[in-house]
């Protein structure tokens, strides 16, 4: 299956100014994976959630709820995901409690897909092929946060189930652009799911609320080799069926 690099939609029929702005942002937009210790101004990060404010909900509930994180509260954060997390790896399992099911498995072209990038962060990192103590530090990146100096956690009102969720991922898609449109790196991870009670407890979240993801941010570390590489995408055609009659 052929997959692209990523490009600017600049020419393309139809395309308008708008059109032309959100391709840029669309195609330089990337997940961040190591950051410049400098903090976002709080107006900064205001700024970029007010924008997020606007994404789409069925019926309009906006179901979700952010948890930001700045100064002490992110150091704390590190620590206390980083050192559970490295335990884990040293007793050769992560404790996985997670409020929504993880994928049971990729098969097929997303197994593909999956394993692609995964060989791209390792080579971009100079991970080695079967260098499991070396990819098993690149994984407790997540739990450093990747040196962000930010981290948010996104939480949906549990009754409202699946779509609640499928807003959260409206609202994430949503934030990504607005954090780009900003000069903000970012980068959405499942990975704190793992541990949703250490995140219940640390940001005081109610038991009718169901934590779907986080995310770490800041500005990006552009010099840095885990930033050096852009996933591919599948041709539009791919993904894509006409009905016409
Ligand atoms: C819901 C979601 C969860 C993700 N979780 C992680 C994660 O835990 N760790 C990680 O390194 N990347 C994570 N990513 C980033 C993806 O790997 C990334 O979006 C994908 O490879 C495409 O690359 P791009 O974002 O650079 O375009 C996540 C992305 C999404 C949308």
């Amino acid at each position: 299956m052929p997959s692209l690099e990523r490009s600017l939609a600049h020419g393309a029929p139809g395309m308008t100014p708008a059109a032309d702005t959100l391709s840029d942002l669309l195609t330089r937009r990337f997940s961040c994976r190591a950051y410049l210790p400098d903090p976002v101004p709080r107006e900064t990060i205001a700024t970029m959630l007010s924008l997020s404010q606007n994404a789409a909900s069925w019926c309009n509930s906006q179901p979700w709820h952010i948890h930001v994180t700045q100064g002490a509260a992110t150091e704390r954060l590190r620590k206390a995901m980083f050192d559970r997390a490295t335990a884990d790896v040293k007793g050769g399992a992560m404790s996985a409690q997670s409020d929504l099911p993880f994928p049971e498995q990729y098969t097929g072209v997303y197994k593909e897909r999956q394993r692609e990038v995964g060989w791209q962060l390792y080579e971009a990192v100079g991970v080695a092929y079967g260098d499991r103590a070396a990819s098993a530090r690149q994984m407790l990146e997540n739990f450093r946060l990747f040196g962000a100096p930010h981290a948010l956690v996104i939480t949906t009102e549990k009754n409202i189930g699946t779509y609640g969720v499928l807003d959260c991922g409206s609202y994430l898609g949503t934030l990504l652009l607005a954090a780009q449109s900003l000069g903000i790196g970012m980068i959405p991870q499942a990975a704190f799911a793992n541990y949703c009670p250490l995140l219940r407890e640390f940001f005081d979240i109610p038991a009718n609320r169901d934590i779907v993801c986080g995310a770490s941010f800041g500005f990006p570390d552009m010099e840095h080799p885990a930033n050096a590489f852009r996933s591919r995408r599948a041709a539009p055609e791919d993904a894509i069926t006409w009905a016409e009659n």
